[in-house]
């Protein structure tokens, strides 16, 4: 059956960033989502919420807490508690995941029944003139928006199997592996490293590159390696993986200089790559470049009318990104004025044991960008924080900021540090000098004093420093 209906603007998507762009209030009725995506040999219609809520940050923070909790119970006896043989129960950490999706899931199903706005499951294909083909249905719109995300991407030769997982394996399994090894010291892989080791395993990470998430600051990455090295995390960096294979009874990893690891279960975590083949984009004059949606500073694509966000457009592959790009869309299209964010603006997180947080520009960058002289650093050691040393953790917080000129970049260290990025976020975004923001008196004791340290030594007038 043919069935066209024309609309005012639809979603292709299975991202976060959905539900913002199809949010549009003034408009009610008149928005359709198109969820849909193609995984593996078929074809399916997907959920709403995409990788993010299903697939990816929430279920690997759901993880990531049940090994912080581990965590806790292991060093319990050092706060006087006793706990006894913590012992972890895979499946009942699966089903703690499982059951915050679900209600999320629910949450957002909610949300967007709420604001009227129909889904139509099913993959969708763009063709000429902005129509929609979804199975024998067509959708005429006046604005599309290509929100379809992104997808695993595999080394050539490495298919997942029993053994050889991606992420989704991972959080869909009940099983702990007893000894993993991870594929990329990105910020997947060391997120998995992290909590697997909390829970037991005996974990080997292979980086091609020298270091383990090697876009962050030279000090963030140095002080995770180290934390990594004391976990008993091991590490193969500058290597790069040959073959992977698996029996029965292992998995075997073996690499470019011939060193062959052995493991009960392979992670591959090496990116992410746009989901953009197979939904007609090119046909209908969308520019693609390495995979990805050629947009202007506006996120309009190549043909009028036709927008992307999120994972298909290049740079951060970050939910909030995509979440902020949604938002842009959907104001632009009811032709109202929004500035679009840098990417270097955005806060990064990683969840890691200890955490890495920053925002802004790394030191390095920041030099390239000014000239070194124009740039002045200060590291604060956590050490000298009452409450990280009560929480037990070590780590830093570092303020990059232009001489004379504004905070550029923070980058902290530390357990529960991602909290903290709010305040740096405000202060790198509104390009705050650390003279101005100096005074302002943190609580104590809390972790954001270590910020306050550090904006306070920038501004000349250091204050528990030796
Ligand atoms: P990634 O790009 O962060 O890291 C992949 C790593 O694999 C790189 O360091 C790369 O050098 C390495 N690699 C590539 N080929 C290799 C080979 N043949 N042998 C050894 N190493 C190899 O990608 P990842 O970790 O898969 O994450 C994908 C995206 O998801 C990222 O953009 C990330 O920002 C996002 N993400 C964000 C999270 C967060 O914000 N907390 C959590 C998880 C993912």
């Amino acid at each position: 059956m043919l069935k066209s209906i024309s609309i005012s603007v639809l979603t292709l998507a299975a991202t976060p960033a959905l539900a913002e762009t199809g949010d549009i209030a003034d408009r009610p009725g008149e928005e359709i989502i198109v969820s849909a995506s193609r995984s593996g040999e078929g074809v399916e219609a997907d959920k709403l919420g995409g990788t993010c809520l299903h697939r990816g940050c929430v279920p690997t923070k759901a993880l990531l807490h049940t090994a912080e909790v581990a965590d806790v119970a292991h060093a319990a006896s050092t706060a006087g508690v006793s706990v006894g043989e913590v012992v972890v129960d895979g499946s009942a950490a699966r089903a703690f995941r499982d059951k915050i999706v679900a209600g999320k899931h629910k949450g957002l199903q909610g949300l967007i029944a709420g604001h009227g706005i129909t889904v139509v499951a099913g993959y969708g294909v763009l063709g000429p003139d902005r129509v929609v083909t979804v199975g024998d249905d067509t959708y005429a719109a006046s604005h599309v928006v290509i929100a379809t995300g992104s997808h695993t991407r595999l080394l050539p030769g490495i298919e997942p199997g029993p053994r050889v997982w991606t992420s989704e394996t991972a959080l869909s399994s009940d099983v702990v592996p007893a000894r993993a090894i991870v594929l990329g010291g990105g910020v997947i892989g060391v997120e998995f490293a992290s909590a697997w080791r909390s829970l037991g395993a005996e974990v080997t990470i292979v980086e091609a590159l020298d270091h383990l998430v090697a876009a962050e600051d030279a000090s963030s990455v140095a002080q995770l390696e180290r934390a990594f090295r004391r976990r008993g995390i091991q590490t193969r960096l500058g290597v790069r993986v040959a073959t992977v294979a698996e029996t029965a009874d292992a998995a075997s990893v073996t690499l470019e200089d011939g060193t062959v690891l052995e493991g009960d279960v392979v992670l591959v975590a090496v990116g992410r790559a746009p989901h953009t083949a197979d939904l007609g984009l090119e046909q209908a004059g969308v520019a693609l470049e390495r995979g990805f949606v050629v947009v202007d500073d506006q996120l309009r694509t190549t043909v009028p009318g036709v927008w992307a966000a999120g994972d298909v457009v290049a740079g951060l592959q970050l939910a909030h990104r995509g979440f902020q790009h949604g938002l842009a869309v959907a104001e632009r299209i009811h032709g109202r004025t929004v500035p679009q964010i840098p990417d270097a603006s955005i806060p990064r997180v990683i969840y890691t044991h200890p955490e890495v947080a920053s925002v802004g520009l790394t030191e390095e960058r920041a030099k390239e960008t000014w000239g070194a002289e124009a740039i002045a650093t200060v590291e604060y050691n956590l050490a000298g924080n009452a409450k990280s040393t009560i929480l037990g953790t070590s780590g830093v917080a570092k303020v990059v900021r232009r001489v004379n000129g504004p905070v550029v970049g923070v980058h902290l260290v530390g357990d529960r540090v991602g909290e903290l990025i709010t305040e740096a976020q405000l202060v790198v975004g509104w390009e705050a000098h650390p003279e101005d923001i100096a005074p302002f008196v943190h609580a104590h004791p809390t972790q954001g004093e270590a910020l306050g340290e550090a904006f306070l030594a920038l501004a000349g007038s250091p204050l528990h420093v030796a």
